[in-house]
C-alpha cells in the first residue's frame, strides 16, 4: 500500500463566472480505492487538442469549477480496492478515454462522460478509477509512449479499421502532422496502405515521409492541395481520410476522396463544421462516419495491433509534469510533430 498521503495535481480553475478556466498546481490528499477501484501511480501523461478546448471553455461537458485535466496517461497500479480482479498491484495501465465505454456501441451517457472533461482526468500524481475503466499497457512501450494513446491513437485506429476496414494498397489522407494524423500515418503504413499527409510545414512532410508517408503536400503554399492529393494517387482519389481539419478541410476532402471511399468525420482544427453535399456521397459511394474515439474494445484491439507491427508512438517533446503549463502553450503554438508528452 503506498504510504504517500499527500501529491501534487494540476488542476484547471474558474475565477468567478469566467468561460475559461486557468492552471494550478496544488498539493491534495492521495486517492484512496473503493470497492471495484484501483489506484494507479500515474508515470506520464499526454496532450490532445482537446485538451486546449476544454481549458478555452469550449468542449462539450457539464459546467464545472475546477477538474483534473487530460484524458490520456500510463502507469502503475500502486493499490487495489476490495473486490477488484483485472489487475493486482505492480501492472502497468492506461486509463481509457471514456470511462464508461466497455465494448461495442456506446449506451446511456457513455459518451458524455470522459477523463478531464465530465470526470477528472490523469495530470496527477496518483488517480482512482473503477477497474473496468482501464487496459493493460501494450509491451514494448515505455511509459511516455503508452501515455499517447487513449484518445489520438484509438481515434485513428477506429477511422482507419474498426469503422473505415482500410485494406493493403489503400491510399489514406491525413490532414496535418497532429497527434491524429501521424497515429493515422503509422497505422496506415504498417497494415500495408499508402499514407499521403498534409501540412504548413515542409520540414515537417520531410518528417512524416521518413514515417512511411508515400506523398505529402503543403497546404499553406498550394491552396489546391486536394487536387494534388489526388494526383497523387494517379487521379483515382483516396480511399480514407481522417478528417480532423472541420470546415477549413470538409469540402476538399471530399473531392480527394474515390469512389468508394471513405471519410472518418474527426475533428475541427479550423473550426468545427463544413457541408456535405448529399449527392456527392451517393454518386461515388463514399461513407462518412463520425466517430467519437472509442470504447475499451477497441482499444484492446488497436494494442494488439501495435504489439504486432511495432509501431511506436512519435513523441515530439517530453516536458517535466511541474512545467505542464508550458506544454499547453506548445500545444497552441502548433510547432510540434505527433505528441507532447508530460513526464511525472
Ligand atoms: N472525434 C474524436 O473522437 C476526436 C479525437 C481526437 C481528436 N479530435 C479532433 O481532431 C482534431 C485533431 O486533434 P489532434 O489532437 O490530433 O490535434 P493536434 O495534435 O493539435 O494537431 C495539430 C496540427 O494539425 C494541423 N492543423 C492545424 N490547423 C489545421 C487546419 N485548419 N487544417 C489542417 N490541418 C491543420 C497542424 O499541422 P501542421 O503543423 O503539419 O500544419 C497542427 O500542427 C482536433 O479538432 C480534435 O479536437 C477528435
Amino acid at each position: 500500500m503506498n504510504a504517500q498521503t499527500t501529491q501534487k495535481q494540476w488542476q484547471l480553475y474558474k475565477e468567478g463566472d469566467a468561460r475559461t478556466y486557468k492552471l494550478r498546481l496544488s498539493e491534495v490528499p492521495v486517492p484512496k480505492p473503493g470497492q471495484n477501484e484501483v489506484q494507479i501511480k500515474i508515470h506520464a501523461a499526454s496532450m490532445n487538442r482537446r485538451d486546449v478546448a476544454v481549458m478555452q471553455g469550449n468542449y462539450p461537458m457539464p459546467p464545472r469549477g475546477s477538474l483534473v485535466p487530460l484524458s490520456d496517461g500510463a502507469g502503475v497500479v500502486s493499490a487495489v480496492g476490495p473486490g477488484v480482479t483485472r489487475f493486482k498491484v505492480g501492472d502497468k495501465v492506461i486509463p481509457i478515454f471514456f470511462p464508461n465505454w466497455i465494448k461495442g456501441r456506446p449506451t446511456g451517457n457513455a459518451t458524455e462522460v470522459s477523463l478531464g472533461g465530465a470526470v477528472d482526468g490523469v495530470l496527477s500524481e496518483y488517480v482512482v478509477l473503477n477497474e473496468q475503466s482501464m487496459v493493460p499497457m501494450p509491451a514494448g512501450l515505455s511509459f511516455e509512449e503508452a501515455a499517447t494513446l487513449a484518445c489520438a491513437g484509438v481515434t485513428a485506429y477506429n477511422g482507419l479499421f474498426t469503422r473505415g476496414h482500410l485494406q493493403s494498397g489503400d491510399f489514406v489522407l491525413l490532414e496535418g502532422t497532429g497527434g491524429v494524423s501521424i497515429f493515422g500515418l503509422q497505422f496506415a503504413a504498417a497494415a500495408g496502405a499508402k499514407p499521403i499527409i498534409t501540412s504548413s510545414s515542409d520540414d515537417k512532410l520531410t518528417r512524416a515521409k521518413s514515417l512511411g508517408a508515400v506523398g505529402g503536400v503543403n497546404y499553406k503554399t498550394n491552396e489546391n492541395w486536394e487536387k494534388a492529393v489526388r494526383e497523387l494517387t494517379g487521379g483515382a482519389g483516396v480511399q480514407h481520410v481522417l478528417e480532423v481539419g472541420g470546415k477549413d478541410t470538409l469540402a476538399k476532402a471530399l473531392s480527394a476522396v474515390g469512389p468508394g471511399g471513405q471519410i472518418a468525420l474527426i475533428g475541427g482544427l479550423g473550426g468545427f463544421g463544413g457541408t456535405i453535399q448529399a449527392p456527392s456521397l451517393l454518386g461515388g459511394n463514399i461513407t462518412v462516419n463520425g466517430l467519437y474515439v472509442g470504447s475499451r474494445e477497441n482499444f484492446e484491439a488497436m494494442n494488439a495491433f501495435i504489439v504486432n507491427h511495432k509501431v511506436k508512438p512519435v513523441i515530439d517533446k517530453v516536458i517535466d509534469f511541474k512545467n505542464a503549463d508550458t506544454a499547453y502553450q506548445l500545444m497552441e503554438s502548433g510547432d510540434f510533430l505527433g505528441k507532447i508528452v508530460i513526464r511525472m
